[in-house]
């Protein structure tokens, strides 16, 4: 973790933005454990998934870790690896593959916030205790 030119230890934006590997590591944290583990969705025409035929109207529950651990997308998902979401734009996931914020017009508009957040705990966990 890095402090000020000055010392200061205290934290400022450009350290938000220069915690780029601890974001990796929460962004998998999030990806083993969503905080929110799914939601509600009514399907608005019939469709059919997995063999299984949906009707129109049918309450659905979206499971946010099903997807977070799809191998097709995370392979060995079992595995604790934030290397996973290092590199240009955290990473390269297919959309609506890692979605502990949800996705598409619903997405949780707190997201930055939450990350800001974040970063800030863990910058103050790690330097005080
Ligand atoms: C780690 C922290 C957070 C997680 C994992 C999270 C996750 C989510 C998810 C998955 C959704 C989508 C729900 C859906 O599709 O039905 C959502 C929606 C939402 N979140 Fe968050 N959230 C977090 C923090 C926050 C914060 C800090 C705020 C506000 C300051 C916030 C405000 C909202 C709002 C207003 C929506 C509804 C958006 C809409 O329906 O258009 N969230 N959040």
């Amino acid at each position: 973790m890095s402090t000020r030119e000055d010392g200061d230890s205290s934290l400022g934006w450009e350290h938000i933005y220069k915690m780029k590997y601890t974001w990796a590591v929460t962004c998998e944290t999030m990806r083993h454990v969503a905080p929110l583990q799914g939601t509600f969705r009514e399907a608005i025409a019939d469709f059919s998934f997995a063999g299984f035929t949906i009707p129109k109207g049918c309450k659905i529950y979206w499971a946010f870790n099903m997807t977070n651990k799809n191998p097709d997308y995370f392979p060995d998902p079992e595995r604790f690896d934030p290397s996973r979401f290092e590199g240009e734009n955290g990473g390269s996931h297919p959309p609506y593959s890692f979605i502990p914020f949800g996705g598409g017009p619903r997405m949780c508009t707190g997201r930055d916030y939450a990350r800001l957040v974040i970063l800030a705990f863990i910058h103050n966990f790690v330097n005080k205790w």
